[in-house]
């Protein structure tokens, strides 16, 4: 059992750090540069663009043998959902013999540094790539890249950095033999704590003496009671969003619900008709998932971010938090996806076209949260096409998304499903577009009928991204790339 306490505890370097008194919403970097001097872990933006921030949080693997990390900005996570998780930083790389990892010593030979300041964010990033791709493609290594923000060396050096140190195969893991025990002897509890009536309390990870608290709970049954209890506290998923706030408009909630240790709600169920995907499961494994079935959304997801926020942010966080240009929505909006909402024991499903109410609005009521993204799987004959339009490549914001999903008879647009993100106050489908494409051959649809559904669906606004007229030739110009060329049939 959990007991009670104002600490949180995880692993660092072979030690078990225990922080007591931090604040619910103190960020891991304040930690580790205030309280445990790692000063080599830097702050740039403060907000996840730099990448100067990034360390490794490391977790006890299913099988208990082992610990799986991931890279994280440090400088948007809150210290309470470490605990019981471990904790790599650029100085935990030095062995004691002095000598460094074979990332940092090519870094040095190779010239990846001048100014340094990026440079452990850097090396982060790429330590935690070789440790669980040991031979990484030249893109490999530049997606691993693509959060960590160089101004002054370039990345050439870095890239050929790398691939002097892969060439030294065995000296790529890091050695955390002396933290798996610890790991193991910190682990949270996996069951509710009840009263002897059989109520659920929920341990707090941090508790003020004013009432505020941090709770981390581990099953689903826990996170409905909370929210039941606390209708009023706020849910942290991935924390990409929390994250900012805090740092930015000094967000302080009084009472904080970490997902990201509720099993159920990390689990993607696999279905004949659909994946059913868990509140928690991060945008990195859905990356991976639909590869395969939906290479567009895989590609879409790629572009978001960069991989230290795919490591922990979430779907649900996404959805939630609704922006306008919030890049999963017309992906799953064009594919059908529906949301269960859970209130206490009761649960309800909302197709996501219909979540939305306006601009960061939605149905959910006051203690109901998201519990499951379904989104259905491929059917036969079925094409998907999305795509991102933004002015970087990667770690930049849409100016708009789009994402279209139909199957062809006789040659003939059917079940046509198009969404876009960046033109209205929240993501949504488009069906004046759609009634333009259904039951057309794509050589028959006109630009010209689909700028007159886009003028006639939209409010035409400039945007800080892009103008309107920019955005709504792009909305036209993407639906007549999805349908050209394609001439997939239904059997
Ligand atoms: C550097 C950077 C780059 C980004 N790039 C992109 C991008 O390319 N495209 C894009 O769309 N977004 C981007 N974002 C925004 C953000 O990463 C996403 O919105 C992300 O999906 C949020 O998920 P999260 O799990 O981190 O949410 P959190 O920050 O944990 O939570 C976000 C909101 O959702 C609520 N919430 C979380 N889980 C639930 C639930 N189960 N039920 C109900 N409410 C819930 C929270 O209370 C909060 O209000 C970026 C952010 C940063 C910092
Ligand atoms: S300080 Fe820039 S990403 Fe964290
Ligand atoms: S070495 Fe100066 S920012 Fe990268």
């Amino acid at each position: 059992m959990t007991p009670v306490s104002n600490t949180v505890r995880f692993v660092l370097d072979g030690q078990i750090v225990e922080a007591q008194g931090e604040r619910r919403t103190t960020t891991v970097l304040d930690y580790l540069r205030e309280q445990l001097h790692r000063t080599g872990t830097k702050e740039g933006c403060a907000e996840g663009d730099c990448g100067a921030c990034v360390v490794m949080v490391g977790e006890l693997n299913a099988a208990g043998t082992g610990v799986d990390y991931l890279p994280v900005n440090s400088c948007i996570q809150l210290l309470p959902s470490l605990d019981g998780k471990s904790i790599k930083t650029i100085e935990s790389l030095k062995a004691s013999d002095g000598r460094l990892h074979p990332v940092q010593e090519e870094m040095i030979k190779c010239h990846g540094s001048q100014c340094g300041f990026c440079t452990p964010g850097i090396v982060m990033s790429l330590v935690n790539l070789v440790q669980v791709l040991p031979q990484p493609s030249r893109q490999q290594i530049t997606d691993s890249l693509s959060g960590n923000l160089c101004r002054c060396t370039g990345y050439t050096p870095i890239i050929d950095a790398t691939f002097k140190a892969v060439e030294r195969k065995t000296e790529l893991k890091i050695d955390d033999s002396a933290d798996l025990p610890l790991l193991k002897s910190i682990q949270r509890a996996k069951t509710p704590t009840l009263t002897l009536d059989g109520d659920i309390i929920v341990q707090p990870v941090v508790r003020t003496r004013k009432g505020s608290e941090f709770v981390s709970p581990a099953t689903l049954a826990e996170v409905a009671d909370y929210l039941q209890k606390n209708p009023g506290a706020t849910l942290l998923a991935g924390s990409t969003e929390i994250g900012l706030q805090v740092n930015k408009k000094f967000l302080r909630p009084s009472h904080i619900m970490y997902l990201g240790n509720v099993a159920e709600l990390r689990q993607v169920t696999d279905t004949a008709q659909a994946w059913r995907i868990g509140a928690a499961v991060s945008l990195a494994t859905l990356e991976t998932l639909l590869a395969q079935a939906y290479p567009d959304f895989s590609e879409v997801l790629r572009r978001f971010g960069s991989p230290p926020i795919r490591s922990t942010a979430t779907l649900a966080g996404n959805i939630a938090n609704g922006s306008p240009i919030g890049d999963s929505m017309p992906c799953l909006m064009a594919l059908g996806a529906s949301l269960v909402l859970r209130q206490g024991d009761q649960t309800r499903t909302v197709l996501l076209e219909n979540f939305y109410t306006g601009m960061k609005q939605n149905v959910l009521k006051t203690g109901e949260f998201i519990e499951v993204i379904v989104l259905p799987k491929p059917v036969a004959g079925q094409v998907f096409r999305a795509h991102k339009v933004s002015k970087r490549f990667e770690q930049d914001i849409s100016a708009t998304c789009a994402a279209i999903s139909y199957t062809l008879k006789s040659g003939k647009l059917s079940g046509v499903k198009l969404a876009y993100n960046g033109l209205a106050p929240s993501p949504c489908r488009a069906p004046k577009l759609e009634a333009v494409l259904e039951g057309k051959t794509p050589a028959d649809v006109k630009a010209a009928d689909l700028d007159a559904a886009i003028a006639a669906s939209f409010t035409a606004r400039d945007g800080l991204r892009a103008t309107w007229a920019y955005r709504a030739l792009v909305a036209r110009n993407l639906v007549l790339d999805f349908i050209e060329e394609q001439t997939t049939e239904v059997a």
